[in-house]
């Protein structure tokens, strides 16, 4: 039911199908009072939510609600026919310290209610509870979870990860929830982190949680209903959200924006245009007798929030969404050590970041140089098979710059350019994803400079002799310092550049294999390579907007020169026709691959027998591809002849 099409860091924007109704993800559930509503539900259906949230057990607790609810449902009652979510009591168990209703009472309720998804009676334990606390109200979260799940039930459920503020608690509750088989995976107890502005501990629960959940289900954040932290939840892979903050900061005289909130009181313009900001002035909103105040801010509010779900979900679209997190970080520094977190979480987030993308790499501050992109460069520098005996660095200068320097590497001078996004890039790859695609700034910070030395001096290691462009002194590299670039240039190197390129794409070795003895034909027009043959036969293309090799079938079959599973989605006897007559690989469908695959990859499609049926564009991760069981897991390219 739950569908990714787009995916970006570990973020995903899918659909999520609930009872023949779509919600677009990431999405965020309205909280719906079922005692006194502020906004009223056909407005915030005409807004375009497709799906509300809202409390059960105020429901069962009111005696005049909860028959009206059991007698026609809960959708009639709350007047409304999309998504219904409830919560269980599980917020007033934490406020109040007990509930009057049973766990498996009120998941039996939600169910006969007719809600769409329901949330299991879980015990929120706060931020610092001591660790045996946690660890035991965590223990009968999931008592009650494994007793919900057995239920028989129409609706969908949600099961929630606890653990307070101990990562592995989180880690090992998440694991545990996950081999439960809900239908959505939620992550509680942060709502006090949220309004104690500890984000550094929220992205720290989230990543821990995520990492024991895996990637078949849609995760709920439960009340992370500012939307300061929706790209960053969404980055780190939430993909439904719930925010009762609209109508709560209403309530106060508070106006939400997604970079922060102000008090009415405190503003002099209204830094919207949404239909409240148009039509009303800010003297106005203030004069406004408190009810109607109310209302309009919620309205101003929810629509702010929904705003950022869409920026959301277009970065995730256009893979930006990692510069749209670096710029919420600068609303408020506890955004932005949330940020510093992730620095930890590399190798994790690497694995889900997609290794190309419709929108370019954006230095945005130090931070950058822990992000994925860049630490999947360093590693894959070391996939480039080792040529010649002499290194050559070189300042930057305008991309591309081997145009720009009229240079390329040969057998004798790998040439590299230092960069202060990248560290080292060496001309063969210059012009794939995300090395040609990158902005950076002219003036360099302290740790850019500190990168720099480090991985230009990591880089050196092993080369018989080091040059460097008397410009980079600055570096301290250990070599000899030149001006004259042109007594580098040698000429050459075309096979040398589809090795490298290969290599630094598909993994050690895949260089050697797809283009020994190889022959280039470039592009008239951009003058870059185009076409690679071997023999005379068409291997790969190289695709212009990224630099990507794209194998062509014979290349594919050298490509399965390397050791299995190297480049392979192996697909299910069931599927394998499909796969031969051109179609799309389900995710269902694949049973074994490559654990280096990532998203937008090229990757061989094989049988179980690891016979070639075709090629194709990996939308998902390794892992994801494992683990789903909706969706496409490679596009098709070509099939076998
Ligand atoms: N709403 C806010 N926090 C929570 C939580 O931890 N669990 C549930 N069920 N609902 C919540
Ligand atoms: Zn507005």
């Amino acid at each position: 039911m739950f569908e990714i099409k787009y995916k970006d860091g570990a973020a995903r924007s899918g659909v999520f199908e609930v009872n023949g109704k779509i919600l677009e993800t990431p999405y965020l559930f309205p909280v719906v009072n079922p005692k006194r509503q502020v906004l009223e539900l056909k407005e915030i259906e005409r807004l375009g939510f497709k799906g509300v949230i809202t409390n059960s057990y105020i429901i069962y607790r009111d005696p005049g609600l909860r028959e009206r609810a059991l007698e026609r449902g809960v959708h009639a009652l709350i007047g409304f026919d999309g998504v219904v979510m409830t919560d269980s009591g599980s917020f007033q168990l934490y406020h109040y310290g007990s509930v009057e209703v049973s766990p498996s009472e009120i998941v039996r309720f939600q169910d006969n209610i007719n809600v769409d998804i329901g949330v299991i009676l879980d015990i929120p334990t706060p931020p610092d509870a001591g660790y045996e606390r946690a660890q035991r109200e965590l223990e009968e979260t999931v008592r009650r979870a494994e007793e919900a799940a057995q239920l028989d039930r129409n609706m969908l459920l949600a099961g929630t990860v606890q653990g307070s503020t101990y990562p592995e608690l989180r880690e090992r509750a998440a694991s545990r929830i996950a081999r439960l088989n809900f239908d959505v995976h939620a992550i509680g107890g942060v709502v006090p982190l949220m309004e104690d502005y500890r984000f550094a501990e929220l992205a720290r629960v989230i990543l821990h949680a995520k990492r024991g959940l895996g990637h078949s289900k849609p995760v709920h954040l439960f009340g992370a209903g500012h939307p300061v932290v929706f790209a960053l939840a969404a980055l780190l892979g939430c993909d439904l959200f719930d925010s009762a903050a609209y109508a709560l900061y209403a309530r106060d005289g508070r106006y939400i924006t997604p970079g922060g909130t102000f008090k009415l009181e405190e503003l002099r313009e209204l830094p919207c245009s949404c239909e409240v900001c148009a039509e009303h002035s800010v003297k106005e909103l203030r004069s406004l007798e408190a009810e109607e105040q109310e209302r309009l801010l919620a309205k101003h509010n929810l629509i702010s929030c929904l705003e950022e779900i869409k920026r959301v979900r277009q970065a995730i679209y256009e893979g930006s969404l990692w510069e749209l997190v670096a710029q919420r970080a600068r609303a408020h520094p506890a955004l932005l050590e949330a940020l510093r977190v992730l620095r930890g979480y590399s190798s994790w987030l690497e694995r889900l970041e997609p290794v190309t993308k419709r929108s370019a790499f954006f230095y945005t501050g130090a931070e950058s140089l822990s992000w994925p992109a860049v630490v999947r460069h360093i590693e894959r520098l070391s996939w480039i098979e080792r040529r010649g005996d002499e290194l050559v660095f070189l300042p930057e200068r305008e991309k591309p710059y081997s145009r720009s320097y009229r240079i390329a590497s040969s057998e004798r001078y790998h040439i590299c350019v230092v960069s202060p996004v990248f560290g080292v890039i060496p001309l063969e790859v210059e012009e794939t994803y995300p090395l040609t695609q990158h902005e950076g700034v002219a003036t360099l910070d302290e740790e850019q400079l500190s990168f720099m030395r480090r991985v230009v001096g990591e880089y050196a290691r092993g080369f018989k002799k080091v040059h460097y462009h008397a410009e980079l002194e600055f570096l301290g590299i250990d070599g000899e310092p030149f001006e004259d670039v042109s007594q580098f240039h040698t000429g050459g190197g075309e096979e040398l550049k589809l090795r490298a390129l290969a290599d630094y794409q598909l993994g050690r070795g895949a260089g050697e294999v797809l283009f020994a003895g190889a022959r280039a034909e470039y592009s008239r027009r951009t003058g870059r390579i185009r076409r690679a043959f071997v023999g005379g036969e068409l291997v790969a293309t190289i695709r212009a907007s990224d630099g990507m090799v794209v194998p062509t079938i014979a290349g594919a079959e050298r490509l399965l020169r390397l050791r299995y599973p190297r480049c392979r989605v192996v697909v299910a006897e069931e599927a394998v026709e499909f796969a031969k007559a051109g179609k799309s690989v389900f995710a269902r469908f694949v049973v074994d691959c490559d654990p280096e695959i990532r998203a937008m990859q090229e990757v061989v499609v094989v049988d179980e027998s690891d016979e070639l049926l075709a090629t194709g564009t990996a939308l998902l991760s390794a892992e994801e591809m494992l683990e789903l069981e909706r969706g496409i897991a490679v596009k098709p390219r070509h099939r076998r002849r």
